[in-house]
């Protein structure tokens, strides 16, 4: 990837902003900018602000679901299933104090290939993948195009699938990991895919030949030399730089993360019709509690945009996915994310030199 040190900033739809990508390139490692759901000129100022910032290498992250690439038809939606999520949102509605709504969600854009175009035209260093394995057309077209791609798996037969395809780096996401966890397909229930980052790890370094970037529960130097000794290449940390001061996360989602505890995540589907890790809340606990079924990826998030907006200016974690995995307990402060970078390395350092004589294996 052309990086000095092997830390990653995972990409973070609504949080990982131009300034936090430069910032944590200018330190050494490689931030990634979320690109899902952004239309092509936005996507392309964001890139040139990141440029305007560093020349490091960084890259730029899309979302290859197999219901957002291309979007699941609204079709698909039902009339019962919409009465029903809308019946359990008119709940949190009333809290809020916002009017009822039985209305269907607007059709989620298909800007997948547009972002593409963009990525390649801008000559991006690295494209990430998340959720998806792309097409070998992709790949071909990034490797012509002197760019690198990097693709998430939470299961060893995904990370295989994902070396078949091409990719140059596979990121092993442990079910610790904060945000949604990486499959192509929906699975059965929030059991499936949910493999420890210990566990998952050497699985997935003894299963392709391209360097492997352990995702999930990692928070600082002891997480990275752990990785590390694990067979991966490097680490890449998500949670610990939600709560980083160029992170666009509101405050009341920083404080939680600083405050609450590892024993306060839940994994839900019930903010975007798939599995994802977040701080337990009143939303993921009364909508579980209702039994009401979800809609298709990003179609579940647009029926609800108004209860999260509301959330979001009441200043109230309640109703709002605030994302988070299982390091969440070891949060405790807010610092530049230059300091998370420095901070995170120096304590590996610390930790790799001291372990030979802290054990004695005989
Ligand atoms: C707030 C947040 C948003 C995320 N958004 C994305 C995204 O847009 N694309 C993606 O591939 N992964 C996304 N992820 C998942 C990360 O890539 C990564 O797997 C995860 O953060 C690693 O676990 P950790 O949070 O415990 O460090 C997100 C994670 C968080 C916490």
């Amino acid at each position: 990837m052309g990086i000095e040190q092997p830390l990653l900033q995972a990409p973070m739809a609504g949080v990982a902003t131009p300034e936090m990508v430069a910032a944590v390139g200018n330190a050494g490692g490689l931030g990634v900018l979320p690109g899902v759901l952004v239309p092509p000129e936005e996507l392309r100022a964001r890139i040139r602000g990141i440029r305007s910032l560093s020349d490091r290498p960084f890259a730029v992250n899309l979302l290859l679901h197999t219901e957002l690439y291309p979007p699941a038809p609204a079709s698909r939606v039902s009339d019962e299933a919409l009465r029903q999520v809308q019946a359990v949102l008119n709940r949190f509605r009333a809290t809020l104090g916002l009017p009822p709504s039985d209305e269907r969600p607007p059709a989620v854009p298909d800007l997948v290939d547009a972002a593409i175009d963009v990525i390649v035209a801008e000559k991006v260093p690295v494209f990430s993948i998340g959720l998806g394995k792309p097409p070998r057309t992709v790949v071909d077209r990034c490797h012509a195009g002197g760019i690198k791609v990097i693709a998430m798996a939470a299961t060893p037969a995904d990370a295989l699938e994902l070396a078949e395809s091409g990719v140059d780096a596979i990121v092993a996401q442990g079910s610790e990991a904060g945000g949604h966890r990486s499959t192509w397909v929906k699975r059965p229930s929030r059991e499936h895919a949910a493999i420890g980052t210990l566990a998952l790890v050497p699985q997935v370094v003894d299963a392709v030949r391209v360097p492997v970037v352990a995702a999930g529960g990692i928070v600082d130097g002891r997480g990275l030399a752990a990785a590390l000794a694990l067979g991966a290449s490097g680490a890449l940390l998500g949670t610990r730089f939600v709560a980083t001061r160029e992170s666009a996360a509101p405050a009341f989602y920083k404080r939680s993360l600083i405050e609450r505890d590892s024993d306060a995540t839940t994994v839900s589907d019930a903010f975007t019709g798939l599995y994802a890790r977040v701080l337990r809340n009143p939303f993921t606990e009364e909508y579980a509690a209702s039994g009401a079924p979800v809609l298709p990826a990003i179609a579940q998030q647009l029926a609800g945009l108004d209860v999260l907006a509301a959330s979001e200016r009441q200043g109230s974690g309640d109703y709002y996915p605030m994302y988070a995995g299982q390091g969440v307990g070891m949060i405790r402060d807010l610092p530049a994310a230059a300091d998370v970078v420095r901070s995170v390395l120096a304590e590996a350092r610390g930790v790799l030199s001291r372990l030979p004589q802290g054990v004695d294996l005989g």
